[in-house]
């Protein structure tokens, strides 16, 4: 049989060469297809006796691989497609602030700093990696970045390096096949070479650490178990690793898988709760600073108490300062009609003296209170339902987080019942 289809397969093969010896590598590859065919054909006829010639298909393969490599149609390894794929590389960000940006939140802070200490002191024998969860907004990528200022504020006397690696996954995450786990491997390579000197530490930062490794949902498929395995094995290979301290951060950690949370990856979890009434009072203290064009003429104790009462958290209290900047702006351009933006831009540049000597007051801040809403009950609706879902052992982890939820629950029962 085999010689058969060879014979049907010698002129196109006489054709092909001729072709190639033209330089018409397009043309062969074309023959070489059709060569291909004839023999997987023939490999076909012979299974369908009972008896398929092995050497047929081989052939087979052997010219289509021909064919392929002429059309430049043929697939690389995987490795080497993946060598195609510009790598990226994190450069290590230098913070300037510190802890004390972060208002409120003591027994947070104090847990955070008690673990980083120990850790660099080398106190443990498996340094685990410290998660942040709790509430939207509440400051744990904030706390993330100053304890990164922190970190360098407290060694730089001492001779050492503190490298911040703020890893954003959009840079990280890819759907081509290989590339996440890929970048992920790089993350942790250069935290690993910045971290090799002497006196040096790296802190590796995955904020949004639910969207990266995720236990439910679309992410549940398998490129999404392939990264998660890749993202264990890499914190597995930190063992013994002081000097590397992988950070991360999430308002949703009932999407986190059970392995991710082990001894040994991320096995410290620390609670970052919705800020408390010195918390909201010491913002409306500080962010003044953040808003230079305005002066403030204000009590910030009593609209502490009034963000308080409405269940605040820093992100919401920001939110107010944008909003009342902008309608304190507003209310000194009272135009009619419709202008354009040059228009505005040329108003303002003239108003911006104005603005400085028409302080905005407590008043102005209540106006915009009232009318804003807190961003948590959505978050504490979902995750209580999460929590319904989660296994014993899970709660048992997160159990502050159930406590969080029951708290609010009591609020909202007493308010409804004023
Ligand atoms: N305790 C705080 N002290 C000072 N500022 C805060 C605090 N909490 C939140 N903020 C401010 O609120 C905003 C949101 O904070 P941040 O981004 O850190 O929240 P987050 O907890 O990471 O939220 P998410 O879970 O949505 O990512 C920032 O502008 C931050 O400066
Ligand atoms: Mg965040």
């Amino acid at each position: 049989m085999l010689n058969q289809v060879r014979a049907r397969a010698v002129g196109l093969l006489k054709t092909a060469r001729a072709e190639l010896q033209k330089g018409n590598e397009n043309g062969a590859g074309r023959i070489y297809k059709q060569v291909a065919r004839i023999y997987y054909d023939g490999y076909k006829e012979t299974k369908a006796t009972g008896k398929p010639d092995k050497g047929l298909l081989d052939e087979a393969q052997r010219w289509n691989i021909e064919s392929k490599s002429l059309l430049g149609t043929l697939r690389q390894p995987l490795e080497e497609r993946l060598d195609e794929v510009p790598a990226f590389t994190p450069e290590p960000i230098k913070e300037t602030i510190d802890l004390t940006a972060v208002k409120g939140l003591h027994e947070t802070k104090e847990r955070i700093l008690n673990t980083v200490a120990m850790r660099i002191l080398n106190l443990l024998e498996k340094p685990d990696g410290i998660l942040f969860y709790g509430p939207p907004g509440t400051g744990k990528t904030l706390l993330a970045r100053a304890l990164a200022g922190e970190c360098t504020k407290a060694l730089e006397n001492s001779g050492y390096k503190v490298y911040f690696f703020n890893v954003d996954r959009s840079e990280v995450q890819s759907h081509l096949f290989g590339v996440t786990e890929k970048n992920l491997k790089n993350v942790f390579e250069t935290a690993k070479k910045y971290a090799s000197v002497e006196k040096s530490i790296s802190l590796v930062f995955f904020d949004e650490l639910h969207g990266l490794i995720s236990s439910t949902g679309s992410e549940k498929s398998e490129l999404g178990e392939r990264v998660a395995a890749t993202f264990y094995t890499l914190l597995d290979g930190l063992s013994g690793r002081g000097n590397i301290l992988p950070i991360g951060a999430t308002n949703y950690p009932t999407k986190l898988p059970a392995p991710l949370l082990r001894s040994g990856r991320y096995g410290v979890s620390i609670l970052v709760p919705p800020p408390d009434l010195e918390a909201l009072t010491a913002m409306f203290g500080s962010y003044t600073k953040e808003f230079p064009a305005f002066t403030f003429k204000i009590n910030p104790e009593k609209l502490g108490a009034k963000a308080k009462a409405k269940s605040f958290t820093g992100a919401d209290v920001k939110g107010v300062f944008e909003k009342t900047a902008v309608r304190k702006t507003q209310e000194l351009c009272n135009y009619e009609g419709e202008r354009s933006l040059a228009e505005v831009i040329e108003e303002l540049k003239i108003k911006q003296n104005i603005l400085k000597t028409k302080p905005i007051t407590d008043a102005d801040f209540e106006a915009v209170i009232a009318g804003t809403k807190s961003s948590l009950p959505l978050w504490y609706s979902e995750i209580e339902k999460d929590l319904e879902k989660a296994p014993e052992a899970y709660r048992a982890y997160f159990s502050e987080l159930e406590t969080l939820v029951k708290q609010n629950n009591e609020r909202t029962a007493a308010a409804r019942n004023v």
